[in-house]
């Protein structure tokens, strides 16, 4: 597999893991979507609540899946929103992204005209890890 057929099979998840989102009250529909080490890809939309602190992340929710199915490494990340500017991980999103990728993983942010590449040591160049004793 290429490159770039990598990145087109998870640009593709991400866009229509966009189209499920749950947003009635932000509007801004976010899809994301994870490749882990073992080659397979996670989706994931975000999930508002009325209670606004409730809401889960488009990232968070491709993680959680991820792990569920017995992934615990992110190797690479497409984050999809339709909007004037790619929209990149939030800080919540940056630190559980930390918790399961290397700082070299790299963020693709795209909207249907633009796109942004960092990687997520640029994004959160202090995680937080706990070592536990
Ligand atoms: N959102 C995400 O899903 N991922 C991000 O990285 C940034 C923000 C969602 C949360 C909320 O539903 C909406 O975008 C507006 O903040």
């Amino acid at each position: 597999m290429t490159e770039s057929s990598s990145w087109e099979e998870l640009i593709e998840a991400a866009k229509q893991a966009s189209q499920r989102a749950y947003a009635p009250y932000s509007k801004f529909q976010v899809g994301a979507a994870l490749r882990g080490r073992g080659g397979s890809i996670y989706a994931g939309c975000n999930v508002e609540n009325a209670s606004f602190g409730a809401t889960l992340c488009a990232e968070r929710g491709a993680i959680a899946r991820m792990v569920c199915d017995g992934e615990t490494e992110v190797v690479a990340t497409v984050v999809y929103v339709v909007a004037d500017d790619p929209a990149l991980p939030c800080g919540i999103c940056r630190q559980s992204l930390a918790e399961l990728a290397d700082p070299q993983m790299r963020i693709l942010s795209l909207t249907p005209t633009q796109s942004r590449e960092l990687s997520l040591g640029e994004l959160l160049p202090y995680p937080f890890l706990f070592k536990p004793p």
